[in-house]
C-alpha cells in the first residue's frame, strides 16, 4: 500500500489523456454562472516537477505530454481545441516559458475555478498529503480549497449533492489494490444515486487483469440504469510488455502503455472534442503500430 508515488508518472500519456479532459469538463461548467464543486478522490501530490529525479528516472513525461509538444509540428492542421486548452492551463504553471511543473489535477482544477466555485480534494498518503496541503495553503484560497487526509471512496458521499446541484467528480485510483476497482464502481453506484446529475470521471489502466477489463462495463451499466449519457476514451502509445511474447519467454517491464477514461454525463461537446483530439494524441505520442484511441459513448 501507498508505494504509487504520482511523481513518477506526472505528464505521462494516461495524464495528457486524463487531464485534457477534465480541463474540457471544467471548462464547460464554468459556462454557467451557478457555481459548482469539483471533488478530486485521489488528489496526489499537487504540482510535480518534470525535471525531477522522479520524473527523469522514469521518463514518462518524455513519452507522454514532452512528446506531444515536441512532435506537434508533424500536424497537418492545428492542434485540436481540447490540447490547446489544457496547454493553456499548463502554461499558467510555468510563466516563464518550456515545461517544469506539471500541475496534477488538483492544481488544474483550481486553476480553472471561479470565485463561486469549490474544490474538495482527498489524498491518503502520508507525504503526498503533505505536499498537498503546503501547496494548497501558499494559495491562500481559504475555504475555497478543502484538503482532506481521508480515503476518498468513503468521503465522497458527504459531499453529494453539492448545494449548487452542479459539480464533477474526479476519480483517479492508483489502483494499487485490486479492491479499487470495486470501490470505483460503489462510489460511483452511490453517486450516482445521491447526485445524479453530477458528471464523473474515471480513469482507469488497461492491464491484463479481470477487474480492469470489466471495469468500464460496470461504469457504462451504472449510466445506463440511471439512464445517463456516458463517453468512453481510451489511448494507448505502443506495443505493451505481453504482445508478442511467445510461450515461456519472459514479460519485459515497459510500464503502461495503454488508459481510459470513462465520463457519465459528460459535457455535450465532450465527444466531438475528443474526436479531433484522440488522434493527434495518437499521432504525437504514438510509438509503434499498436499505438491507437477507441472513442464510443452511449
Ligand atoms: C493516480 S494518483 C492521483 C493523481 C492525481 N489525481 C492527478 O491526476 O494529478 C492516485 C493517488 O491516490 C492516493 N490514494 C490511494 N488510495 C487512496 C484513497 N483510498 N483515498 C484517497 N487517496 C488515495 C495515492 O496516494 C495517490 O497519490
Amino acid at each position: 500500500m501507498f508505494s504509487y508515488r504520482h511523481s513518477f508518472h506526472a505528464g505521462n500519456h494516461a495524464d495528457v489523456l486524463k487531464h485534457s479532459i477534465l480541463v474540457a469538463v471544467m471548462k464547460h461548467l464554468a459556462l454557467k454562472e451557478v457555481g459548482f464543486t469539483a471533488i478530486d478522490t485521489h488528489a496526489g501530490a499537487g504540482v510535480y516537477r518534470l525535471d525531477g529525479n522522479d520524473a527523469r528516472q522514469s521518463g514518462e513525461a518524455q513519452e507522454g505530454l514532452l512528446a506531444l509538444m515536441r512532435n506537434k509540428s508533424k500536424l497537418a492542421g492545428p492542434m485540436a481545441d481540447l490540447l490547446l486548452d489544457y496547454r493553456r492551463v499548463l502554461d499558467h504553471f510555468n510563466p516563464s516559458g518550456g515545461l517544469l511543473n506539471y500541475p496534477g489535477s488538483p492544481f488544474i482544477a483550481q486553476h480553472l475555478l471561479r470565485e463561486q466555485d469549490k474544490l474538495k480534494l482527498f489524498e491518503m498518503h502520508p507525504t503526498d498529503i503533505r505536499s498537498l496541503q503546503t501547496q494548497v495553503d501558499a494559495l491562500k484560497a481559504g475555504r475555497q480549497v478543502m484538503v482532506m487526509h481521508e480515503d476518498g471512496f468513503n468521503g465522497l458521499p458527504k459531499f453529494l449533492p453539492p448545494p449548487t446541484r452542479r459539480g464533477l467528480v474526479f476519480i483517479d485510483p492508483s489502483y494499487e489494490i485490486k479492491l479499487d476497482y470495486e470501490r470505483v464502481v460503489v462510489a460511483v453506484s452511490i453517486g450516482l444515486k445521491r447526485f445524479a446529475t453530477g458528471t464523473y470521471v474515471v480513469w482507469y489502466p488497461i492491464i491484463p487483469r479481470p477487474q480492469a477489463h470489466s471495469l468500464p462495463r460496470h461504469l457504462t451499466n451504472l449510466a445506463r440504469q440511471a439512464d445517463k449519457p456516458w463517453l468512453h476514451a481510451t489511448l494507448r502509445i505502443r506495443t505493451g510488455a505481453r504482445d508478442g511474447v511467445k510461450a515461456g519467454e519472459s514479460l519485459k517491464p515497459i510500464g503502461l502503455v495503454d488508459s481510459g477514461v470513462i465520463v457519465i454525463n459528460p459535457p455535450f461537446t465532450l465527444y466531438e472534442q475528443l474526436q479531433q483530439a484522440l488522434p493527434q494524441m495518437v499521432q504525437l505520442m504514438g510509438q509503434d503500430h499498436l499505438a491507437g484511441f477507441q472513442l464510443t459513448q452511449g
